[in-house]
């Protein structure tokens, strides 16, 4: 314990954003107010109550600012403005209201890598060499030759350069190529932005989800570069070289100077590319850039090298995951402060890829997974639909889909005549639409998500995973979640209690404890779906009745020392004193 008592943080060290748990809510896909099928902020404001009565104190609202649509909202095309079909500003000043009111804190999307080609900024900047806005994105005029390769993710053909006659240029997108990205080399265009985003600032949102924010400084002088150097240097991901631009902290530290000091907020950037031994010159207090970053690495976790989102037959190996996740609270340990989270808009639902969602383990493992994400030294991310244990909807059929992201690589696996049936079983687990169809309200046709056609097929499993079963359930999922934030935000010793970890080479438990000061507690996950004899690690003595439990009993032998865990059986115990 005198280890333990040491890493206590320093009060002063108590932050209210370290304190969130953090609760992402997919406007499109939540709740839809007037039939047309697509969710909007009038369905999110009839929901608030449901949002308040989960008990989480942080929403991240997607995008909702005004946008054609091709990556959902992704590509703004007018940063003051709210989507049309999302509402008005009037909802929106509404929304953040309602949540203020149930002390829920919002955080908006903040894109800035790119705009919409429809952005008012591209519209100009196309028309001619030297319209005043030119420089707001990258142009190589077309003179100058072929420009040197650069990888786009969302470009059937893969190139990030797209030819526009207008002013014979390619422009730089290295999303789609409705999506041009801005060049912050131009001072005009920080400018803009961090006048952008004081406007929502001063309107009262509680901060930012930075997306794709390591890409925003480029290599400007666009050195040559092939497949083959970003194998060599980079483990051929492009993420790797996209985010190690030149200018990128000193871009953030000015973003933070400009902006983000002058308020009590807090940000979560998405970083993709970064390692952990990078990510403290992101969010360290000295560095004066970001609050908060999440990594990538645990998403690799279920896949196989090479292809698009391949995923492996065999699933994931649980010392690997604890690896990942043992690692990164170790970046933490002193200084920053992390997020954790198993899903998100970008990826398959937590519980099929992590859990197990066949009707006889669903429940438990998804309870499982809320046990950890909520009992990890980091600041938690849940997705909506993660308090249902929503599933995938495995789409057999391509024209299910919806995201600009599997429509492209599927035309690119058809040109190349590459193996689409794999392709098509792969996207059952990865594609990013299997978490962004609607919300499971109730059993009716479009499970209570809209009176009219949803815009994306809903889940037939609806029928028997819905909140309006759960709140009826005592033993539900969405109770278990109610519970578990309760037990969180109760006990700061989950929020920043010193983590160790016990049995890392065991293929099916996994356990640590969390302990600050005298408190303590033991989690122990059984994340297969087998009865495991465990023993508690020798050393630990805990109190025999577990404060929290997914499933009804629980089996000790011989003195505390061994117990038999339930498939998914997640426990926490108290050390004893
Ligand atoms: C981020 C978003 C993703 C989007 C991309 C481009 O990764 O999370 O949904 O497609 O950036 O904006
Ligand atoms: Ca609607």
């Amino acid at each position: 314990m005198a280890e333990a008592q040491q890493q206590l943080p320093p009060v002063a060290d108590r932050k209210w954003w370290k304190e969130l748990i953090v609760y992402q809510l997919y406007p499109r896909s939540f709740k839809d107010s007037n039939g047309d099928g697509i969710g909007d902020l009038k369905g999110i404001l009839s929901k608030l109550d449901y949002l308040q009565s989960l008990g989480i104190n942080a929403i991240w609202l997607n995008p909702i600012y005004a946008s054609p649509n091709d990556d959902n909202g992704y590509d703004i095309s007018d940063y003051y403005g709210i989507m049309p079909e999302f509402g008005t500003m009037d909802d929106f000043d509404a929304l953040l209201q309602g949540l203020h009111e149930r002390g829920i804190k919002l955080l908006i999307d903040l894109v800035v890598n790119h705009t919409s080609d429809e952005h008012h900024w591209f519209v100009e900047s196309r028309k001619s060499r030297n319209n005043p806005y030119r420089d707001f994105y990258h142009w190589w005029p077309a003179e100058k030759g072929q420009p040197p390769q650069r990888f786009s993710f969302f470009d059937p053909h893969g190139s990030a350069w797209e030819y526009d006659e207008t002013t014979d240029a390619y422009y730089l997108h290295i999303f789609s190529k409705k999506m041009p990205d801005l060049n912050w080399e131009s001072d005009k265009l920080r400018q803009q932005i961090y006048e952008m985003m004081r406007f929502w600032f001063k309107k009262g949102v509680d901060g930012f989800r930075l997306d794709a924010i390591t890409y925003i400084a480029k290599d400007h002088d666009f050195p040559q570069l092939s497949e083959k150097d970003i194998r060599k240097k980079y483990h051929g991901d492009w993420s790797y070289f996209y985010s190690k631009g030149p200018r990128l902290h000193e871009f953030l530290k000015e973003m933070h100077r400009e902006t983000f000091c002058y308020y009590d907020i807090v940000t979560i950037a998405e970083t993709p590319g970064v390692l952990k031994n990078e990510a403290l010159q992101f969010v360290h207090s000295d560095c004066k850039e970001l609050h908060m970053l999440y990594h990538f690495e645990g998403m690799g976790l279920d896949r196989l090298p090479g292809g698009f989102k391949s995923v492996n037959p065999e699933g994931y190996q649980l010392p690997a995951f604890k690896k990942v996740y043992t690692e990164w609270d170790h970046v933490f340990e002193r200084e920053g402060w992390g997020t954790i989270y198993l899903g998100n808009h970008d990826q398959g639902r937590m519980l099929t890829r992590w859990g197990n969602d066949s009707k006889k383990h669903r429940s438990a493992s998804a309870k499982l997974l809320i046990t950890f994400l909520l009992s990890m030294r980091a600041t938690p991310i849940f997705f909506n639909g993660d308090e249902l244990g929503m599933a995938n909807p495995r789409f057999d059929d391509i024209n299910d889909y919806r995201d600009v992201e599997v429509k492209a690589m599927y035309d690119y696996y058809r040109k190349k005549k590459k193996d689409l049936k794999q392709f098509m079983n792969d996207m059952k687990v990865s594609a990013r639409d299997n978490s962004r169809t609607p919300f499971q309200w109730d059993a009716s046709p479009n499970a209570g998500f809209t009176s009219g056609t949803p815009w994306i097929k809903v889940n037939p499993d609806h029928t028997y995973v819905n909140q309006h079963a759960q709140e009826k359930d005592v033993h539900s999922v969405l109770h278990y979640f109610r519970n578990m934030v309760a037990l969180r935000k109760n006990r700061l010793v989950l929020v920043y209690g010193h983590y160790t970890l016990y049995d890392q080479e065991h293929n099916e438990v996994y356990a640590y404890t969390r302990t600050m000061g005298r408190e303590g507690v033991l989690v122990v996950l059984n994340f297969s779906g087998k009865k495991i004899k465990y023993s508690l690690p020798a050393p630990l003595m805990v109190k025999e009745t577990p404060i929290m439990n997914n499933e009804a009993g629980i089996q000790f032998h011989s003195e505390n020392s061994e117990c038999t865990l339930l498939p998914y059986q997640a426990l926490i115990f108290e050390l004893a004193p």
